[in-house]
């Protein structure tokens, strides 16, 4: 039962948005439901096969076509047959045939349960780039503006990224994949992260890999807006044909998304025939309980199916989606949501995409500015650790920092957003010099130290050695602070030792 305080809110939110909302849904008890003549009948009554309403606007979308788009402020059921209110979704109480709209309600929150209390970076564990797309194609205000889960997971996936980034064994190209979808809905660029241009990292590996390439790479490229070309026509249609296993077919039913995202891409065309031939073969693959191999396959061919709307022949789709449905009765993986949650909200993986961020992102979007509360104005430094005289695993970081603030502010920036960045530091007239980062420490026998240099961004200029203490030098816009391990020059190798020894 609603209390007054909730119905007062009710009014108060529709006289808001009058214009938007049904004028009478302030009137109806949201159990009810509103006749387009007033009239308030009981939710129970919706779609039973009477005209309770007498205008009969209680029968109208109970069973429409599955291509059918539901009218402003309806939903559409999992089974795509009927639209109900949207303010019916969630509610506890079922209004939809075959599967119940709180089926997916409840995938949604089996996903939201995930968060763990835990540290700020923590929280959603290592399967959070899976979670991402999920929830957005669940629900597209996920990373909207404002939505603090968002905002949390949008922070947790940058701060897991960078430091998967640091580590020093490579990310697989899948992982990176699911890295770059994820960055994706997050409205974070994923060409450029913090410096590095993942998309581009992605598309040489697949330029350098053999004869087979996981179509899911191509699809995430396409996404991502890379450009696509013939090449990656041939990969997807022979990642298609290849039978390396008997059950080959989710594979086959990403190919067909990739395909299809390849054909509406600009610079390439793309029979359409082969699309369809490919559709239709997936089609052929269903059992006559609908299953398609398993619920994982069903789940993708279903999702593939939504192109040009395939399932509406040679495909029962309301046999697809009841299994999907009674799979999930059983064990309610992450991986079970990620993969049925899309399809009950007539989504796919081609669904992926930035559109839904705000044009104009503007600084306070970036979430490590955020939670380093920097306000006010800044400037755009980077700052790279190099090893060595082959600098070859130096790590960059692109910065917007406060105006005025030190090289020893970078430093530490950084060390906020990546722990393995953490300096310490010889302490000389009560001023800081770097002596050591991530444990490694200035090693004297070896001669080798921690060096600070500055240098303009992209320039080719020798980068400048920085006797004074990090915390003395102010940054200008645009200089790259090069934390440098290296074997010093005599004369700069001596001061710094000097220095140390005067504490
Ligand atoms: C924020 O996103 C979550 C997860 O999708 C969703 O459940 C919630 O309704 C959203 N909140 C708002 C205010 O949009
Ligand atoms: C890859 O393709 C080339 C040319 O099509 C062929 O000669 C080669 O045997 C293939 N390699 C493998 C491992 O299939
Ligand atoms: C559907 O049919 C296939 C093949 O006949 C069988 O392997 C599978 O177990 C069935 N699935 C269900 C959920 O009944
Ligand atoms: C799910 O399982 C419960 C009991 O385990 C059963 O009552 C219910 O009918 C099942 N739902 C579906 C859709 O199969
Ligand atoms: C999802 O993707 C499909 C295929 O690209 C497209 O037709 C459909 O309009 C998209 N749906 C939404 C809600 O963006
Ligand atoms: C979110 O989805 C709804 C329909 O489900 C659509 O009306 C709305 O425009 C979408 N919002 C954005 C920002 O894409
Ligand atoms: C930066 O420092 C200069 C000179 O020390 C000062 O005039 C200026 O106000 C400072 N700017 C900010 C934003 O703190």
């Amino acid at each position: 039962m609603m209390n007054r305080t909730t119905i007062i809110e009710v009014v108060l939110i529709s006289l808001v948005a009058g214009a938007i909302l049904h004028y009478a849904e302030a009137a109806c008890d949201p159990l009810q439901f509103t006749c387009t003549n007033g009239k308030c009948i009981s939710d129970r009554w919706f779609c039973d096969g009477a005209n309770d309403c007498g205008d009969n606007s209680d029968e109208v979308h109970c069973n429409v076509d599955p291509s059918f788009r539901c009218p402003v402020g309806w939903a559409s059921c999992p089974n795509r047959r009927r639209c109900i209110l949207s303010s019916w979704m969630c509610d506890g109480r079922k209004h939809c045939p075959v599967v119940s709209e709180e089926t997916q309600c409840e995938l949604k929150s089996l996903l939201l349960r995930r968060r763990k209390s835990g540290t700020m970076a923590d929280r959603w564990g290592p399967q959070v780039s899976r979670i991402a797309v999920a929830l957005h194609l669940a629900d597209n205000s996920t990373f909207g503006p404002g939505n603090s889960t968002g905002e949390e997971i949008r922070y947790e996936l940058a701060m897991q990224l960078t430091r998967r980034l640091a580590k020093t064994t490579k990310m697989s190209s899948q992982e990176l994949a699911l890295y770059i979808h994820a960055l994706l809905v997050a409205c974070m660029d994923p060409s450029d992260f913090y410096g590095d241009n993942l998309v581009k990292e992605l598309r040489k590996r697949v330029e350098a890999s053999g004869n087979y390439t996981n179509p899911f790479l191509i699809l995430v490229l396409c996404n991502a807006g890379d450009a696509m070309t013939d090449r990656d026509v041939e990969r997807v249609t022979s990642a298609y044909d290849s039978q390396l296993r008997p059950f080959w077919t989710d594979s086959q039913a990403l190919a067909s998304m990739a395909l299809s995202c390849i054909s509406n891409s600009n610079g390439v065309s793309v029979d359409d025939r082969i699309l369809k031939d490919m559709l239709q073969e997936l089609k052929r693959r269903q059992f006559m309980n609908g299953t398609v191999d398993n619920f994982r396959t069903t789940a993708l061919v279903t999702q593939a199916l939504l192109i040009y709307d395939s399932y509406k022949k040679d495909f029962d789709l309301d046999s697809a989606i009841k299994v999907l449905v009674n799979g999930l009765n059983g064990t309610k993986s992450l991986l079970t949501a990620y993969y049925a949650l899309p399809v009950f909200h007539e989504k796919s993986l081609l669904n992926v995409s930035s559109s839904h961020c705000s044009k104009q992102k503007d600084e306070e979007d970036d979430p490590i500015q955020k939670i380093l509360d920097i306000d006010g104005e800044t400037i755009t430094v980077q700052y790279s650790v190099w090893m060595g005289d082959e600098i070859n695993l130096a790590r960059t970081w692109r910065l917007k920092i406060r105006v005025n603030s030190t090289i020893y502010d970078a430093i530490e920036t950084v060390a906020k957003i990546d722990n393995r960045q953490k300096v310490e530091y010889n302490v000389v007239d009560r001023k800081p010099y770097v002596a050591a980062l991530n444990g490694k420490e200035d090693d004297p026998e070896m001669g080798m130290f921690w060096f600070v240099y500055l240098k303009p961004l992209n320039s080719d200029e020798e980068p400048k050695f920085v006797e004074e203490s990090p915390a003395d030098v102010k940054l200008a816009p645009n200089q790259e602070i090069i934390l440098w391990y290296k074997r010093g020059p005599w004369n700069v190798h001596s001061q710094v030792q000097r220095k140390a020894k005067s504490s």
